[in-house]
């Protein structure tokens, strides 16, 4: 295989002039995503093509979609849309849409027939195949098709991978999702979970700390259901045990298997952020019933509870649904009640989206879209209150912080990081350098950032 690419691009290469191939990834969507993408570039890498970070002079161009609401879908597709220009400029590019859009049959087909200039699809169980899809297209034949992820083999080890997150990474610790939460559609496009064996995820984590790597994010649709020879509480256990200044960080959890071992775990591994994303999705046990979410408003706080006691003071974030069907104003009125009693640092608040194929498409009781869009009003203008009395608690304490970058106000000596419960933070720093760990103390506190001086 490795010999048929470098021939097919050699003779790539004669025909554009001699000059080297680049290649372009764009990613759309979440951490597993850019976790994906990291490989993309891995393997593109590896075959010969430079990395490059604009899509008008690359040869091989790469999108990574996501299929999680409609509007990251239309983005990716407008998206794809202007590359038939980059295509009339450059004949001999490869254009791939990869990710979870491209396991989805009705956009494998819309691709088929409508973007041409499309020469593969790769969907996300089938990643290994890039440099396989990438030759056939080299040679001329189109593999345009949706992929069954309910075939895909164990994930790939091994792959080939370009991080670019400086001191922190992402590691994949399992894929796919048997959950089947009525309005999502990343069982269909995911497949079911499969867990990496723990000794690779163990020595992949080990390999990043001893290489100056700071915070690791692990990353799963649902980490709490990791299950290889151990379950993900002693998963985090093991990777403690490794010695190193640095962040473990995971996500994310499903609120309907958080065991006491693992609100243990959190409690005694000082390695383990004090943070704890945990999407709640809506307060009404009604609409949590026709999510199929698996739990109730009450047991969700007993969890956030017992998560408090575990580890005081730790950050809690949560994703929220608005407008799903069948959303009564009293359903709604439950979910900021629960906002106002959890008082989470941080939501991210979606507006639903129908997914075609999910059960929740079909249900018949839609909420208006002026509704949905008020009560997001409503939810925000709430949250932003709780956030702003959430980061308060911040004001006068000394926060460990991992520096990022400088500020991106422009403003001299001023860095951005953030605290190991993962806030933002800006500070006059005593020096410039990033990836090191700062003691700041606070000295202001705003809803979606802190700010403060290094001490
Ligand atoms: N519409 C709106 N939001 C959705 N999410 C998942 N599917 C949908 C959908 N169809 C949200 C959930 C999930 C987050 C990643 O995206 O809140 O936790
Ligand atoms: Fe989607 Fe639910 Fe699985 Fe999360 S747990 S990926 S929301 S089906």
């Amino acid at each position: 295989m490795t010999d048929s690419i470098a021939a097919a691009l050699a003779a790539v290469r004669e025909r554009v002039g001699g000059r080297g191939l680049s290649a372009y990834v764009l990613t759309f969507g979440c951490q597993q995503n850019e976790a994906d993408s990291e490989k993309l570039r891995g393997m593109a890498l590896d075959m010969g093509y430079s990395l490059c970070d604009a899509p008008d002079s690359a040869d091989l161009i790469l999108v990574n979609t996501c299929a999680i609401r409609e509007h990251a879908e239309l983005r990716a597709l407008s998206i794809i849309g202007g590359y038939k220009h980059v295509r009339e400029k450059n004949p001999n590019a490869v254009i791939g849409v990869c990710g979870c859009m491209a396991a989805e049959e009705h956009r494998a087909d819309e691709l088929r027939h409508r973007y041409p200039y499309v020469s593969f699809t790769l969907a996300p169980g089938e990643l290994h195949l890039l440099p396989e899809r990438v030759l056939s297209a080299l040679s001329g034949r189109r593999t345009v098709v949706s992929a069954d992820p309910t075939a895909y083999p164990p994930p790939a080890e091994g792959l080939p991978v370009v991080r670019t997150g400086g001191h922190r990474a992402w590691v994949s610790i399992m894929y796919g999702c048997n959950n089947f939460c009525t309005y999502c559609i990343v069982p269909y496009v995911r497949g079911r979970e499969q867990s990496r064996p723990a000794e690779a995820i163990i020595a992949e984590v080990r390999a990043l700390i001893e290489s100056g790597v700071k915070d690791i994010t692990l990353l799963g649709q649902n980490v709490n259901s990791y299950r290889a020879e151990i379950d993900f509480a002693t998963l985090l256990r093991r990777l403690s045990e490794i010695p190193g200044e640095y962040l473990l960080r995971f996500m994310t959890s499903h609120p309907k298997d958080v065991p006491e071992s693992l609100v243990r775990a959190i409690g005694e591994c000082e390695h383990i952020a004090p943070h704890f994303h945990l999407p709640l999705q809506s307060g009404s046990n009604e609409i949590l019933r026709r999510m199929n979410r698996r739990y109730t408003a009450e047991r969700y706080l007993e969890t956030v509870e017992a998560l408090r006691a575990s580890r005081p003071g730790i950050a809690l974030t949560s994703d929220i649904i608005v407008g799903f069907p069948g959303e009564t104003d009293a359903d709604f009125e439950a979910t900021l009640d629960i906002l106002r009693r959890v008082r989470f640092d941080m939501i991210y608040s979606f507006i639903y989206s129908p997914r075609k194929g999910t059960p929740a498409a079909s249900y018949p009781d839609a909420v208006p879209a002026e509704v949905a869009h008020e009560r997001m009003n409503r939810l925000l203008a709430l949250q932003d209150g709780l956030s702003r009395d959430a980061a308060q608690l911040y004001l006068g304490a000394e926060c460990r912080v991992l520096v990022d970058t400088p500020s991106k106000d422009g403003r001299e000596g001023i860095m951005s990081g953030r605290t190991d419960s993962g806030k933002l933070v800006h500070f006059t720093a005593k020096n410039t350098e990033t990836g090191r760990f700062a003691l700041v103390r606070i000295e202001r506190a705003e809803a979606f950032a802190l700010y403060g001086s290094e001490i």
